[in-house]
């Protein structure tokens, strides 16, 4: 498998591989790869000629220096892994951070019309202004007719949404569902981070969110609120975030439906130092 790490290189083998009616595809992640990034790259390998992983721990959208210093990272791995699915389809990107950023590692300032402000943002402040900065320098770069993204972070999926309508950028954005362990836990490379016993108890995560999607028939948003705050606050090993009923295209937390809309309920919790998130579609 072609592994690049410089710009120069890889645009070279894309121009050379471009003929009529050739597509694309982009899968962008921070490595440690696990069968969830594997789920989209087989989506963007059904429907692309060519398919470009990136490989990138982005220092810009961590506002926790412990979070990305224990951010893992095997690259022999994530190369073998990939193997699997295709050694001739799939080229991987691997740039460093001089590539990306040359000698000044720091995010632009979007406007992604408040989208940026709700849950990660509030919990995580100028971290989407790091993802923005990123995933746009990785498009122009690229130049991908279609990018894939897990609903996992569905606040990121919307967001990129946004930056490509703002900015016109030619591709299209794939939203894929989200992939989850034989428990209900949410794919993550951060998973690999927990201790037996942490993994299994944080199946209580999605146990809670399907709960949330039974109760949001016939219960009042703040009743759910008060339940799930409830669920947490008896169980030592979690401390949580956030939880938040949101309209889908606003993200903004609702107090009321509307036969109109589509909800979502997102989560994040603390299990230690390790901060999981996850959702789950409410209509
Ligand atoms: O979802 C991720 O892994 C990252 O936020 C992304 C999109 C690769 C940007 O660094």
């Amino acid at each position: 498998m072609l592994v690049y790490t410089t710009n120069t290189g890889l645009i070279a083998h894309i121009n050379d591989q471009k003929k009529t009616g050739f597509s694309l595809g982009f899968v962008p992640t921070m490595g440690a790869l696990h069968k969830g990034h594997l789920s989209l790259v087989r989506q963007a390998l059904a429907a692309n000629n060519l398919v470009v992983v990136s490989i990138f721990v982005n220092p810009t959208q961590f506002n926790n220096s412990n979070d990305l210093n224990k951010y893992p990272q095997n690259l022999t791995k994530d190369v073998e892994l990939l193997e699997t699915l295709s050694k001739e389809s799939i080229i991987v990107y691997a740039p460093t951070t001089e590539e990306i950023y040359g000698n000044q590692i720091s995010a632009d300032k979007f406007d992604f019309k408040g989208l940026e402000l709700e849950m990660e943002g509030r919990s995580r402040p100028g971290h989407f202004n790091g993802v923005g900065t990123v995933v746009k320098r990785l498009f122009e770069i690229i130049l991908p007719n279609r990018a894939y993204f897990g609903e996992k972070d569905f606040q990121q999926l919307q967001i990129i949404r946004k930056m490509v309508e703002l900015t016109q950028l030619p591709v299209i954005i794939i939203g894929c569902s989200i992939e989850r362990e034989f428990n209900g836990l949410a794919m993550s490379s951060r998973n690999s981070r927990l201790k037996t016993n942490e993994f299994d108890k944080s199946a209580l995560i999605y146990k809670t969110l399907q709960t949330v999607q039974t109760k949001f028939k016939n219960h009042s948003i703040q009743t759910i609120y008060e339940w799930v705050e409830n669920q947490f606050s008896n169980q030592p090993l979690f401390e949580l975030d956030y939880f938040q009923i949101s309209e889908v295209e606003s993200l903004t937390a609702i107090k009321k439906k509307s036969i109109k809309k589509t909800y979502r309920a997102f989560i994040a919790v603390f299990v230690r130092d390790v901060r999981l998130i996850d959702n789950i579609d409410l209509n």
